[in-house]
């Protein structure tokens, strides 16, 4: 049975029986208007642990102004009914000032890995990200949480803030879910109408083309301004960025990666009212003699 709980006492309780009576807590904070993606989170979780937590709350902290706050989707009658199929224990619904009270003053701020990428385009986002994690991991006193890797930066970040702040959580990341002409599925899609849905796959094959490209000894900044001009010509309205970067600390790669150094191509653009975010492993360098080719 799936309970759906507002305030913490509650929450604590359920885990508190948990604990006592032996059983592995897994995690799974989500902003809601589940999908596909959402699903894999909880179906890991549930592979992994006997107890399953989904947190679903819309944190307006890591929204900036002149964001989507208010337009974000809410569906919490759909997200309970999805969770229940799915044999969550526990959806965790709390309301903003059950989060943030009256009075509440603390930050969480990680250095460095927040200044690029989607922190350059989105000041004080991942302040936000930080925080409401921060809370969601000592509320939900989890042994393992899960995270999607489409939201690769926020994956790393939250890896170091555990690290730093010596959570017991492990931090679990669950690759992306795609749509069949992969477009890697986010609550955001939403937004797009039916034209824009047929242009959105072409940051997830821009973003390929980069990793392909690289991988053959193409220079990154070269490969990634074509992708850029590429996805302008296609129809997206900007792009954030299109960047190579070490999988692990997010520092720029510009050629062929290091061996024994993971690089993934990052990605952001705007297209209609959304803004699409994806990443893609670079493969493993290609033997020398391959030869480099074009982007
Ligand atoms: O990835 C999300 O949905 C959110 O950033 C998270 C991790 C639930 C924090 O609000």
């Amino acid at each position: 049975m799936t309970e759906v709980v507002h305030d913490i006492p509650a929450l604590r309780a359920r885990q508190d029986a948990w604990r006592q009576a032996g059983q592995r807590i897994g995690l799974v904070p989500t902003m809601g208007a589940l999908h596909a993606g959402h699903i894999a989170l909880v179906r890991a979780a549930r592979a992994a642990t006997d107890r399953v937590i989904v947190t679903v709350f819309v944190n307006p902290t890591q929204f900036g102004p002149g964001e989507d706050l208010d337009a974000y989707p809410r569906t919490l009658d759909a997200d309970v009914a999805l969770l229940r199929a799915e044999g969550a224990d526990v959806v965790f619904a709390p309301t903003v000032q059950t989060m943030y009270p009256p009075g509440f003053a603390t930050r969480v701020h990680v250095d460095g890995l927040t200044d690029v990428l989607c922190g350059a385009a989105r000041p004080g986002h991942f302040d936000g990200v930080a925080q409401v994690v921060t809370k969601l991991l000592n509320l939900g006193a989890a042994d393992e949480a899960f995270f999607g890797e489409k939201d690769w930066q926020q994956l790393a970040i939250i890896r170091r803030l555990a690290a730093d702040l010596n959570f017991r959580t492990r931090i679990v990341g669950v690759p992306t879910v795609r749509a069949e002409d992969g477009l890697a599925l986010s609550s955001r899609n939403a937004y797009l109408s039916a034209e824009e849905r047929q242009i959105a796959p072409r940051l997830f094959r821009e973003l390929t083309r980069v990793a392909d490209a690289v991988a053959r000894g193409v220079p990154a900044a070269r490969a990634s301004e074509a992708a850029r001009e590429a996805l302008l010509a296609a129809g997206f309205r900007a792009v954030d960025y299109v960047e190579v970067r070490d999988a692990d600390d997010l520092s720029p790669v510009e050629t062929t990666p290091a061996a024994g150094r993971p690089a993934r191509v990052f990605g952001a653009a705007h297209l209609g009212r959304a803004r699409l975010i994806d990443n893609v492993p670079v493969p493993a360098p290609a033997r020398s003699g391959d030869g480099a080719g074009d982007a």
